[in-house]
């Protein structure tokens, strides 16, 4: 790719890229995002300048095409230079693009398609480390194999994407049935298909679970995903979706020293795209909607009513039963997860990431921008 020619059309600079495209770029978005070593520290990847110290009348005296790139003088001689690559990368056009690249999966249709990493792989190879973060990119879950059935193991590989994230259940946690937290998790009774941590401003990026030891019947693991159901209603029903992504849902978590509480949509969409880029679906979390009367709450529990059957339906969800060594790991904003009931003893390793520490994971193996 290469700036073919350069020249000021009205009060923009049109540049031609190689030869078959035309990008336009305002005067003043060009001197704020100017890269000599005045306005931009190449050394911190940080901004100099101060947007109020860019003149309103800030005019190119000069635009040329010099060494591939784009030179522009200035009418108070600041003189600034652009790569194609960096003009390219923040037209219009290519931000749109930006999207997450998702493939969007129903039933147990992913099982062979998602990364199932072996442990020292995981820990040593760069490749299969991307790999496992393509998987999650892609698919919103990998799993990682052959991990020893300790806790030990279980946090190191854990800890090999980000820091375990620090909740009221601790940093990496193990749980029985034993109700030592109030949560249905901690009980022997089916887990319908949810979202953790609604009730938190930043809900777990990414979930990760092993099971150390189950010694009864059942206890089947369930994942759908949440992006494909909500998508699948944006289709059938737009007005649906649209309400869900509008209507406040508050979800609250309640123990005697804890009260977490956080309200959203149940569907949030990335508005730099259109992406769905969080479902907030628990049953278990969810509290008195705001509305309780008239057209408005109606509405809203059709809509809600609408997106729980694509939830429900079994077709949509892949069950499979966790064994010791493989390790779980899920993206909790788009993933949803359950389990059927269960008899005997059951212990889960596991912990929660942080979505920016995943996505920092993912961007520095360049998956995503
Ligand atoms: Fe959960
Ligand atoms: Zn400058």
């Amino acid at each position: 790719m290469f700036i073919k020619e350069a020249k000021i059309i009205n009060s923009e600079v049109v540049i031609e890229i190689s030869g078959q495209e035309f990008l336009k770029y305002c005067f003043f978005w060009l001197r704020d995002n100017c890269r000599c070593n005045k306005c931009y520290n190449t050394l911190t990847f940080q901004r100099m300048n101060d947007i109020l110290d860019i003149p309103d009348d800030a005019i190119p005296e000069k635009v040329v095409v010099e060494k591939e790139e784009l030179v522009i003088e200035w009418n108070d001689k600041h003189r600034s230079t652009y790569t194609v690559d960096f003009l390219w990368k923040c037209c219009p056009k290519n931000w749109r693009k930006n999207a997450v690249p998702r493939v969007l999966w129903s039933g147990d249709e992913v099982k062979n398609k998602v990364a199932y990493i072996k442990r020292d792989d995981f820990l040593n190879s760069e490749i299969a480390f991307k790999n496992f973060l393509q998987s999650i990119v892609t698919y919103g879950i990998a799993f990682v194999d052959e991990v020893a059935n300790n806790m030990e193991d279980t946090e190191l590989v854990i800890k090999r994407v980000g820091p375990a994230m620090q909740t009221l259940f601790g940093g990496v946690w193990s749980f029985t049935s034993n109700m030592a937290r109030a949560d249905t998790a901690y009980t022997t009774i089916p887990l319908g298909p949810h979202n953790d941590n609604t009730y938190f401003e930043d809900a777990a990026g990414l979930q990760i679970l092993h099971c150390l030891e189950h010694t009864g019947t059942g206890g089947d693991t369930l994942l759908l995903d949440g992006f494909c159901g909500a998508e699948r209603l944006r289709k059938s029903d737009s007005r649906a979706f649209d309400v869900l992504t509008r209507a406040l849902q508050p979800a609250e978590y309640l123990e005697s020293d804890w009260h977490h509480s956080f309200t959203a949509p149940v569907i949030i969409v990335d508005p730099a795209n259109g992406q769905i880029q969080q479902i907030r679906f628990n049953t278990y979390d969810r509290s008195p909607y705001c509305v309780g009367t008239g057209d408005d709450a109606i509405e809203y529990y059709a809509a809600l009513k609408a997106l729980a059957r694509q939830y429900t339906s079994a077709e949509t969800q892949w069950h499979f039963k966790l064994h010791p060594g493989r390790v779980m790991f899920f993206d909790n904003w788009r993933v949803l997860h359950g389990r059927t009931g269960f008899t005997g003893k059951r212990v889960l390793g596991g912990a929660y990431i942080s979505r920016r520490d995943w996505l920092s994971a993912a961007r520095v193996q360049n998956l995503l921008t």
